[in-house]
């Protein structure tokens, strides 16, 4: 499995990045700045012995994946990367991270018209690609902290149930419970839980809360 990582230069994407190379997926991380991405890989290759993960622009990642694309770039860059990529993610899942907070106070999100940022992408890229959000509820903390599990669920949300099922297997390989939380409209919950979670931080002095969905 070969999969691209947007922004994966930034500190979500690289633990992702890392996580997932140690599970043995094949990562290429994108970047606005082709030489960024490669250096990224270059140092996260020192951390395992998986397979090697590449660098390159995003474009240029998105299409040399294989199925599943995973955005982490600030909100503020989601448009902008989603147009530059369009045409690369046709027929293939994009996996969107993305969450809309407010730049003044990450305790809330400004959620776009559309009513959360999965959605908007959907609106940006039309049919051909599948959107998925997952991960947003996942601090990069926890992901960096790559000797140690994972401590939370993840909440799968998205259109269409074979491009959830794909997704949910790829977060299975970070070593987490993933589920289907249901429609793009369920990311507006999910993407606005992440401002609660960073609250939760910030007022308990906490590392990295998360949700665990309890059975
Ligand atoms: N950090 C977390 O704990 C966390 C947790 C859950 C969800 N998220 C979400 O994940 C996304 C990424 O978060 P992050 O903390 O990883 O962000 P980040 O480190 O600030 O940025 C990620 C990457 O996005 C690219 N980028 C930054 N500004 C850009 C711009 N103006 N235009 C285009 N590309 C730009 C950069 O890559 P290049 O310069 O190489 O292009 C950067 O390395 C956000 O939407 C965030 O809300 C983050």
């Amino acid at each position: 499995m070969k999969i691209a990582i947007l922004g994966g230069t930034g500190k979500e994407g690289s633990g992702l990045a890392a996580r997932w190379a140690k599970a043995g997926v094949d990562v290429v991380i994108g970047s606005r700045d082709a030489a960024r991405a490669e250096t990224a890989a270059a140092e996260l290759n020192q951390l395992h012995q998986g397979p090697r993960l590449t660098g390159a622009s995003n474009a240029a990642a998105a299409a040399a994946a294989e199925r599943l694309v995973v955005l982490t770039v600030p909100y503020s860059a989601h448009k902008a990367t989603l147009t530059d990529v369009k045409s690369q993610l046709a027929g293939k899942i994009l996996v969107d991270v993305t969450v809309p907070l407010d730049p003044q106070n990450p305790r809330r999100v400004i959620m776009p018209l559309e009513g959360s940022a999965t959605e908007e992408a959907m609106a940006i890229l039309g049919d051909s690609v599948h959107v998925v959000a997952a991960l947003q509820n996942v601090s990069s903390g926890s992901l960096k902290d790559i000797d140690h599990p994972i401590h939370c669920d993840i909440l799968v949300c998205g259109k269409d149930k074979d491009a959830k099922a794909e997704a949910i297997a790829l977060m299975e390989k970070l070593g987490v419970k993933a589920y289907d939380a249901g429609g793009p409209e369920s990311a507006r919950a999910v993407e606005a839980m992440t401002a609660v979670l960073i609250g939760l931080n910030i007022k308990y002095k906490l590392k990295h809360a998360g949700l665990k969905i309890w059975e």
